[in-house]
């Protein structure tokens, strides 16, 4: 299967997947990275990997749509079976729905749905909650409101800062997102509602 991996960041996720990917028996290649900026780490490990990337920055368009545009044009130059967002800090639009939302799946770190957006381990933190964790999900029109596939939980401990909390969710994170990106393109899956089975 092919997979198209979204970036903003550091990549730790998307090297997951690629050196998941080494495995044949694994079943899916990342034939593509594309990202919302230059100059980012994951950038570097798609070059590594050999895999080549795409950067589409919002500010290089007069209009956001023409921004969603263009990035829904060079995701469907790749053909995916599979879109992953990775830490990718974009909202996608309509095009970009209407031609992956059907098999376009984001990775947060929080228990959705508490803690949507950008700062789910500190809002977690700061609510004094007892456990956190990530939630894999398709994409919808909303902020972190899709479907679930998985969650993994992690304990908040009593002397944990913003720091320690995200790295130890990013460890189950990147587990979860391999475990379940398998499991999606060797087996498929439905969607019912709000409801996600594999076959
Ligand atoms: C992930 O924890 C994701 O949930 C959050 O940003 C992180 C991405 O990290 N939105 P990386 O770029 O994969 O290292």
């Amino acid at each position: 299967a092919r997979l198209v991996v979204l970036i903003s960041g550091s990549g730790s996720n998307l090297q997951a997947l690629l050196d998941a990917c080494e495995d044949p028996a694994y079943g899916a290649q990342v034939v593509a990275v594309g990202a919302d900026r230059d100059g980012i780490a994951g950038l570097e490990r798609a070059a590594a990997a050999g895999v080549p990337s795409f950067v589409h920055k919002v500010k290089d368009h007069a209009e956001r749509a023409d921004w969603d545009r263009a990035l829904t044009a060079s995701v469907a130059q790749y053909q995916p079976d599979l879109v992953v967002s990775a830490g990718f800090l974009k909202l996608v639009g309509d095009d970009f729905l209407g031609s992956f939302g059907d098999r376009y799946i984001n990775t947060h770190n929080a228990l959705l749905p508490a803690f949507p957006g950008i700062h789910g381990p500190r809002d977690a933190l700061e609510y004094g909650v007892k456990v956190a964790g990530a939630t894999l999900f398709f994409v919808d029109g909303g902020v972190d409101t899709g479907p679930i596939i998985g969650q993994v939980v992690v304990p908040v401990e009593d002397d944990d800062t913003e720091e320690t909390l995200t790295e130890r969710i990013k460890e189950v994170e990147r587990r979860q997102l391999v475990e379940w990106v398998g499991r999606l393109v060797r087996n498929g899956w439905t969607i019912t509602g709000r409801k996600v089975m594999t076959k």
